[in-house]
């Protein structure tokens, strides 16, 4: 008989979003003409920016071409890619990340989970309290933790809070950590975080050999310019953190696929040896054994995002959903309802109403205003009493949303 990985016997119930999907679709069999507005999971709604659909498309008709067919490529990405990212999301903030130090990827979300693979077992590893499910799971999946208690937290893993009462900025681990996973701007909360607070995380790091994985995929949301946008932009940074970024939320490729995790050539793990190794190294050894590269015409619309058109076209899509984020946070107060994020991040943070729990809001919601939300405690124990509502949608569904929570009588 052949064996399991029993670490997955560990996971809690479903993954989040596919639990969700399965309540949706209980109370649709039941309402079959119930007109959903969804505001629960972070999926983009409008098209691709025109520059990257025209770029795809010039690179599709090249592939149909004698000299421009394109097979397997680097598995680490095109160099042009790479070259893109390196100057406009880094080289232009004051980061000295090189292009080879960057890899091209279908998403972060594997990226984050995959990470793993070269990481050995025994780290002392501190998550956020909500935090995006994947962190953890993934850390479940590789034998990383013990059983999850009765409040779903997972034996061996430190739980860093995340609540009003301390602005959403996570304390330092009470007991030294390994590797620190770090969301910002967060998912699911909507806050960022300042240079100082970054520079404290990177301080922690370095002072502890520790392992920061930042996940900046919701960068291109923050509007302060004072603001930093990639962790490398916080000092020594370059020696103690991999940076996950995505095309997912800022161009729309929820559905095109193409990401990038930055490693620096200077970060170093230590083998069980006591021997310094190159996290560079054993990425690049990992991708060209398990991964075969993004495609080249969707490489080709990623490189469009750092055309003049693209660099427009994003930026009003980004306005876009960000007006839509502060038409969330402006009617729900109007309700007299607390809400937090959605200054900076395409996520608002909504506190449920007093005795309220977020699985019975996230029903309220549905039941009440047809409308879908996640609710927070899907995402760890310190999320209970509150909802996340998305930004990412049409300006009238937003509308209606927000209108048909009003008719309900919520507050
Ligand atoms: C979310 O809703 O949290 C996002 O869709 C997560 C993701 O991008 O995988």
């Amino acid at each position: 008989m052949v064996l399991v990985n029993s670490h997955y016997q560990k996971l809690q119930a479903g993954y989040l979003f596919p639990e969700i999907q399965r309540r949706i679709k209980a109370f649709a069999a039941d309402h079959p003409d119930a007109d959903l507005i969804r505001l629960g999971i972070g999926d983009v709604t409008e098209p691709l920016p025109p520059a990257c659909r025209e770029a795809m498309e010039t690179a599709l008709a090249a592939m149909g071409t004698a000299e421009g067919f394109h097979g397997y490529g680097p598995e680490q990405g095109y160099p042009w890619l790479r070259e893109a990212i390196a100057h406009h999301d880094y080289q232009q903030r004051g980061c000295a990340i090189e292009a080879d130090e960057i890899f091209i990827s279908d998403g972060s979300k594997c990226d984050t989970s995959n990470i793993l693979d070269i990481l050995g077992p025994g780290n002392r590893i501190a998550v956020t309290d909500p935090v995006y499910p994947v962190y953890v799971d993934s850390n479940v999946m590789a034998g990383h933790t013990g059983p999850a208690d009765e409040q779903g937290r997972y034996g061996g893993l430190q739980y860093l809070p995340l609540t009003a009462d301390n602005h959403f900025s996570a304390p330092l681990p009470s007991t030294p950590v390994d590797l620190i996973y770090l969301c910002f701007p967060n998912n699911p909360t909507g806050v960022v975080a300042t240079g100082a607070e970054l520079q404290r995380w990177v301080d922690y790091a370095r002072s502890h050999k520790a392992l920061i994985l930042f996940d900046g995929a919701y960068e291109a949301f923050i509007r302060d310019p004072e603001l930093p946008h990639s962790i490398f932009e916080i000092d020594g940074a370059q020696e103690c953190s991999i940076e996950f970024r995505s095309f997912s939320k800022n161009a729309g490729f929820t559905g095109t696929r193409c990401a990038f995790t930055v490693v620096p050539k200077a970060l170093t793990g230590q083998s069980h040896g006591g021997e310094s190794v190159s996290l560079w190294n054993l990425w690049s050894r990992r991708q060209s054994t398990k991964f075969n590269g993004v495609g080249y015409v969707v490489q080709r619309g990623a490189e469009a995002v750092y055309s003049p058109a693209g660099q427009k076209q994003v930026a009003q899509l980004v306005d876009f959903y960000m007006e839509n984020a502060a038409l969330i946070c402006q009617q729900l107060r109007s309700l007299g309802l607390t809400v937090y994020g959605g200054q900076h991040a395409p996520y608002v943070w909504v506190k449920t109403p007093d005795g309220v729990s977020s699985w019975q809001f996230f029903d309220q919601l549905l039941r009440g205003a047809h409308v879908v939300s996640t609710p927070g405690s899907g995402f760890g124990f310190a999320g209970e009493g509150y909802i996340r509502l998305s930004a990412f949608n049409s300006r009238a569904r937003v509308e209606g949303a927000m209108a048909r929570i009003a008719q309900s009588g919520v507050q």
